[in-house]
């Protein structure tokens, strides 16, 4: 019986930054998302973040993100003031009075713990029946982290934080991952006698480790699973570590990346096999691309599902959905609630808002719609544009199967446009059209023969 524990009240002073470090944005998942992740295979009974520094920001966060599966629900524990890791810890005991089981403590600024790790620091916690066993690392640069000193058994004698090291400590290179597994009962007796006679003056969970008996480690093989967050340059470190393990995986499930460190994929995104993504192109958020597609070049693809066999190239396409054999690019730029049909093209300059197209719809050049719906093999003729916004209101504009718009026709909404319609260049249409119907909108052409400006 396991419950899990994540610290997360700590502001993050070294982030430099107003939000809460654990909502720092990594591949996007915030850090404490991918601890919440991490744990997720261990069928914790309780799962409890303690959390302080504006909290209200890293419990809305949570909130949002409520995974709607068998879990149990997110408790939130509060340490009203950051006095170290070993108060947040003290935060617990009124919470877990009772319980009888093994706790799982986890830094909040830890995101790229693979689920496997925990399992076997559990295992061996479990099997050795420890007071507690904690995650350790040699790490090539050891700085900031604290140091962890054992007999030949891996059993702890000491964790000293860095900066409580003297010079011969600080050669140590093994290091304290922060995650820990705890016999509750052991560590809820210690935890009210933590002193804070440390540099930092704070209450060290490590503290509390140190008069645990017997405390066995466990090393991590990968190193780079255990880096913790404190600054941007690390997030930045954490960032390439995720990205190669995003972009090995898709490799390996027969996705084709052209050049992979040009290209960015976030954890979120999923691609069949058989997708090419070209140099240059980002994917992000809950995007999915089906086989035979072709993103890229120069292309950011943002919430959108793209179907099968589709070239995105040199575009950004956020929030919409592309139907099969469609082609979107170069330069094109999807904004939001775009549903492309099936065998579309869509051109260069070419930018769409809340607008739906059938299939076989072509928008090829230097066009806007907003707030449109076209039928099927509609043709928007260069540089048509919909004029969708009084200056206080959005309308929408309507347009049948097979109708054709001239070049430079403008589309003052509300307006209904039959089918089979065909306006002519340069209209400016402010009355809806029946079927079968030519429209001219514009002033005749005046030509004066002989005529001369007089000098
Ligand atoms: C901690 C460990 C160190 C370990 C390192 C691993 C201690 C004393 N030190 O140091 O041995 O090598 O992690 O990454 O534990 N937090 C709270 N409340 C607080 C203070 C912190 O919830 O009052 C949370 C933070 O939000 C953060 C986590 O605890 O998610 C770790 O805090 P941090 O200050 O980053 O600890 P480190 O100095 O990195
Ligand atoms: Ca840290």
């Amino acid at each position: 019986m396991v419950a899990v524990a994540i610290l997360a009240a700590g502001r993050g002073t070294r982030m430099k930054s107003d939000l809460p470090k654990v909502l720092h944005q990594l591949g996007g998942r915030s850090l404490v998302e991918w601890v919440l992740n991490s744990v997720q295979g261990l069928q914790p009974i309780r799962r409890l973040v303690i959390v302080g520094y504006r909290r209200e920001l890293v419990i809305e966060a949570l909130n949002q993100k409520a995974d709607g599966s068998l879990l149990p629900p997110l408790e939130f524990v509060e340490q009203p003031e950051q006095l170290g890791t070993g108060h947040a810890a003290q935060q617990l005991l009124p919470y877990l009075d009772g319980f009888d089981g093994d706790l799982l403590v986890l830094n909040g600024d830890v995101p790229l713990l693979r689920p496997e790790t925990l399992q076997s620091l559990l295992r061996t916690h479990q099997e050795n029946q420890n007071a507690a066993t904690l995650l350790a690392a040699h790490l090539p640069n050891p700085k900031g982290y604290g140091r962890v000193f054992c007999n030949g058994q891996n059993i702890l004698q000491q964790i000293v934080e860095d900066r409580d090291c003297t010079p011969a400590q600080k050669q140590n290179r093994r290091i304290n991952a922060g995650v820990y597994c705890f016999r509750w009962v052991e560590l809820a007796r210690i935890l009210p006698k933590l002193t804070a006679e440390n540099d930092q003056q704070e209450y060290y969970l490590t503290e509390a480790v140190n008069y645990m008996e017997p405390v066995m480690v466990v090393d991590v093989e990968d190193y780079q699973e255990i880096l913790g967050i404190n600054d941007r340059k690390q997030l930045a470190e954490a960032y390439s570590i995720l990205q190669d393990r995003i972009k090995e995986n898709w490799m390996k499930q027969g996705v084709t990346l052209v050049d992979p460190n040009s290209i960015t994929i976030d954890d979120t995104v999923q691609l069949a096999a058989d997708v090419v993504i070209e140099p240059q192109t980002h994917l992000r958020g809950h995007t999915r691309i089906e086989a035979g597609s072709r993103i890229g070049p120069g292309s950011l693809i943002e919430n959108s599902q793209i179907s099968q066999n589709v070239t995105v190239l040199y575009s950004v396409v956020t929030g919409s959905t592309i139907a099969e054999n469609s082609r979107i690019g170069p330069y094109s730029h999807l904004r939001g609630h775009v549903e492309v049909g099936s065998a579309c093209r869509i051109g260069n300059f070419v930018e769409l808002k809340n607008t739906k197209l059938g299939d076989r719809t072509n928008v090829a050049h230097l066009s806007y719609l907003g707030d449109t719906t076209a039928g099927n093999q509609v043709n928007i003729g260069a540089g048509t544009i919909t004029a969708n916004y009084d200056g206080v209101k959005k309308h929408q504009t309507k347009i049948g199967d097979r109708t054709k718009t001239g070049s430079n026709s403008v589309l003052v909404a509300p307006l209904t446009i039959g089918e089979d319609v065909t306006i002519a260049a340069g209209s400016t249409v402010t009355e809806d059209v029946p079927n079968d119907a030519l429209v001219i909108a514009r002033p005749h052409q005046v030509v004066k023969p002989g005529w001369r400006l007089k000098s």
